[in-house]
């Protein structure tokens, strides 16, 4: 048997890049994989479910914004009426809008946590309380190497990232009684549209730093949110498993 037949997984920022990889890979090992973008990915994420279905599986896109309570909550009402539970959640949704910290500007600032972190908690906080009574769930945080290590021209970026990591682990405190874990992954440099635009020479600064001195791929991201949605990972709570070629260590 697959080791996510017959569970649900929500995935978020599921049109395209690591988000897209990992609803191939959790559609595979067996789930019905919900993929969530906003309104503008629709009609890439409906090709990635043509491509799960393509290789025998099943799900369906829901477009909402992460970032607005009201879309979330609807969402998983509406989910939750016709799927029952959700079992995994895998908060991949993110932006980065990079500036020089002296030329922030307050919406990008907005933006970048509202989406990121706070998207993440009202993902988190819409499931909670199904999971809880089902006493089953894996939550999974997309972090980033530049919220351990930080980044010149990512403050917003890094800072939403970091509280992903205390988000993370004061969930997997207060829901580890109910069987409910919560995880993060930190991925480094991985070849997706959010990295293709960086400039040459900041990608040849940025591949120096890296032990194993290539980026990564959202496949290898999904191998690791795999392995914490599935019960291999059964007793792994409020950890953060970095995938990152040796970058950070
Ligand atoms: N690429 C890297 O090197 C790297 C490294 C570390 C961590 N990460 C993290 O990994 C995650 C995925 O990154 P990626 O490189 O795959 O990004 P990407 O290619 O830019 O894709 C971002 C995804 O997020 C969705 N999204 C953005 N805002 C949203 C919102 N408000 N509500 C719902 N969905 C929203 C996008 O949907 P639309 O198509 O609708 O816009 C898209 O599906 C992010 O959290 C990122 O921070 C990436």
């Amino acid at each position: 048997m697959k080791v996510l037949q017959g569970k649900n997984a929500l995935v978020t920022g599921a049109s395209r890049g690591i988000g897209r990889e990992i609803a191939l890979r959790l559609a595979n090992a067996g789930a019905y994989v919900i993929l969530n973008c906003t309104t503008r990915g629709v009609e890439k994420a409906e090709a990635v479910l043509a491509e799960i279905r393509a290789q025998g599986g099943d799900g369906e896109v829901k477009a909402f914004s992460v970032s607005s309570s009201a879309e979330v909550d609807a969402a998983v009402d509406a989910l939750l009426k016709s799927r029952g539970n959700i079992h995994v959640l895998v908060n991949n949704a993110g932006i980065a809008k990079d500036s020089l910290f002296m030329r922030m500007k307050d919406e990008e600032w907005d933006d970048t946590i509202n989406t990121n972190l706070k998207g993440a908690a009202l993902c988190a906080r819409a499931l909670t309380r199904s999971m809880m009574k089902a006493r089953e769930g894996s939550i999974i945080n997309l972090s980033s190497v530049v919220g351990q290590m930080g980044n010149a021209g990512q403050a917003a970026y890094s800072a939403s990232k970091a509280g992903l990591f205390g988000l993370t682990m004061s969930l997997a405190k207060e829901l580890a009684s109910r069987n409910i874990r919560v995880n993060a992954v930190a991925p480094g440099f991985i070849d997706t549209e959010m990295t293709v635009d960086l400039p040459a020479t900041a990608k040849e600064e940025m591949l120096k730093s890296i032990p194993m001195g290539r980026m990564g791929s959202g496949k290898e991201v999904a191998e690791a949110v795999l392995w914490l949605a599935s019960p291999a990972s059964s007793y792994v709570t409020g950890q953060t498993l970095a995938i990152n070629g040796g970058m950070y260590m």
